[in-house]
This record gives structure tokens, C-alpha cells and sequence, in this order.
């Protein structure tokens, strides 16, 4: 089991995450969701070592990750993807994964070549595997960056927004290999805002509000409750 517990982070006046709570099992898949700034990519920063928490721990399989630095968490089985992609530009699609294989899953010579190519072709980009990252569009570095996390070997996988930009049936292809990595055994949060690839993606929903978890049910739940539609669904999607 993955664990955030009663994290809390502020900068300055404003507390981005606040005495927030979340746990997933492996072979679990849950979105995380809530409006723009609610402190959703801050949770993943916490939960993987990037920000320092004001408060609060991170427990994965019973071993508490609170003082660990991001690389030794990555070792230990903890992915995420970026919202906004860093990868190294000037490398290959391949030697991006390579690196991934290296130093994430600890893999070397033609092992770490087949885990690479298998998360290429697993999330759909083997054909650019020549193609230097900074030649992909935005889309692309997503999917790049979703394959990386994956050639870590992770335990559990944290999903900041992936799919915008692709087409519908893109979109539920993909939201459909992620509800697959979770029956395969993988623990997964996926962060998302469109809401037809969160219905895909999972059965369950953990909604945040100002740094709060405000809900936590089924997808169906969710979508009816008054006070979600309110402040994160909006009219719109209501009478849609
Ligand atoms: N390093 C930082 N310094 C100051 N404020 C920050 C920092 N990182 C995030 N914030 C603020 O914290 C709040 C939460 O941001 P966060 O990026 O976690 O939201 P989010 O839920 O991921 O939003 P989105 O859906 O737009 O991605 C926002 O008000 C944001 O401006
Ligand atoms: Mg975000």
C-alpha cells in the first residue's frame, strides 16, 4: 500500500496541501481530481520527495519514504509522470528510456534495451524511438514521459495529466492500458481532467478542493454529488 498521510505543504499564506490523506493498494487504480490549483501536482511532489512536506508522512509497503530523496523513492518502486514533461531534449526517444532502465529499474545491457522497448511499445511511441524528444510534440513528450515512469519497473505509478491532447479514441485506448496496468498489479493514482478518461481510468474518485480532500467514493457518486458539480463540474457538465 501507497500512503499520503495528513500531508501538508504552504507557500507563503497559501496552504497548497492541507492535512491531505490517500491511500492506494497495488492492482488499484484511483483518480485524483478537483479544480485548477486545488493541489493536486503538489500531492505528487510531496508523495515522491520533490517538495518537503510542512507535515505529515508518506508510507509505501509499510516503509516510511518521509526522508528519502526522490531517486532512492524511484528505486524503491515510486513513478510519477510531469505535468510539464522534462526530458532530456538532446536524446533519443530510446536513450531517454534507457535512462529510465539504467538507473530506475537498476537494468543493464540487452535487458534494459527490451524493458525500454516493451514500455515504447506498451504506451504506443516505439515507432519514435529514433527521434530526438525535443523533435515530439506536447502530446508526444507525455506519452515518453508515461513510458519513462513505466520502464522504472514502479510499484506504484503516479499519472499527472496525460491524454489532453489526443483524440477520443486515443484517449480511451489509453485510459484503458492504464485500468490494465492496475489489474496487472500496479498501484495507480491518475490525475485527470477530463472527465471521460476518469471513468475509464477508475471505478473510484478522491476529489481535492483547496488543498482538501472533500470526497472520496465511486465515480457514479462523484458525478451527482451537488457540492462537486458545484465547485469542480460545473453547470455545463451537469446538464451534459
Ligand atoms: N512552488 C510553488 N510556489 C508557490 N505556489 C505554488 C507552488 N506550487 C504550486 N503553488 C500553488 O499551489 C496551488 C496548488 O497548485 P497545484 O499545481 O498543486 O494545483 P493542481 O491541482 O495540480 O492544479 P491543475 O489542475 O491546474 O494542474 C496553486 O494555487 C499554485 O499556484
Ligand atoms: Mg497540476
Amino acid at each position: 500500500m501507497l500512503e499520503a498521510i495528513s500531508l501538508s505543504i504552504s507557500f507563503g499564506k497559501l496552504k497548497a496541501v492541507d492535512n491531505f490523506s490517500m491511500s492506494i493498494e497495488r492492482g488499484e487504480v484511483r483518480a485524483l481530481i478537483g479544480p485548477n490549483g486545488a493541489g493536486k501536482t503538489t500531492m505528487v511532489n510531496l508523495v515522491t520527495g520533490v517538495l518537503k512536506p510542512d507535515a505529515g508522512k508518506v508510507i509505501m509497503d509499510g516503509y516510511n519514504l518521509s526522508k528519502l530523496p526522490t531517486h532512492k523513492r524511484i528505486k524503491l518502486g515510486l513513478a510519477r509522470t510531469y505535468q510539464i514533461p522534462k526530458p532530456y531534449y538532446n536524446l533519443t526517444v530510446l536513450e531517454n528510456m534507457l535512462v529510465s532502465s539504467h538507473y530506475g529499474a537498476g537494468l543493464k545491457g540487452e535487458e534494459a534495451l527490451s524493458n525500454a522497448i516493451e514500455s515504447l511499445k506498451f504506451v504506443g511511441i516505439y515507432s519514435l524511438a529514433d527521434k530526438l524528444a525535443k523533435e515530439l510534440n506536447s502530446e508526444q513528450q507525455k506519452l515518453l514521459d508515461f513510458a519513462r515512469a513505466l520502464a522504472t519497473r514502479p510499484k506504484y505509478l503516479l499519472i499527472d495529466e496525460i491524454g489532453a491532447g489526443l483524440g477520443v479514441a486515443e484517449q480511451e485506448e489509453l485510459a484503458r492500458k492504464i485500468r490494465g496496468l492496475g489489474k496487472e498489479g500496479y498501484g495507480i493514482i491518475y490525475i485527470g481532467h477530463l472527465m471521460k478518461m476518469v471513468k475509464e481510468v477508475s471505478d473510484f474518485v478522491t476529489v481535492m478542493n483547496e488543498g482538501k480532500k472533500i470526497f472520496e467514493g465511486t465515480y457514479s457518486e462523484a458525478v451527482n454529488n451537488e457540492e462537486i458539480i458545484k465547485i469542480y463540474l460545473g453547470e455545463s457538465y451537469a446538464k451534459s
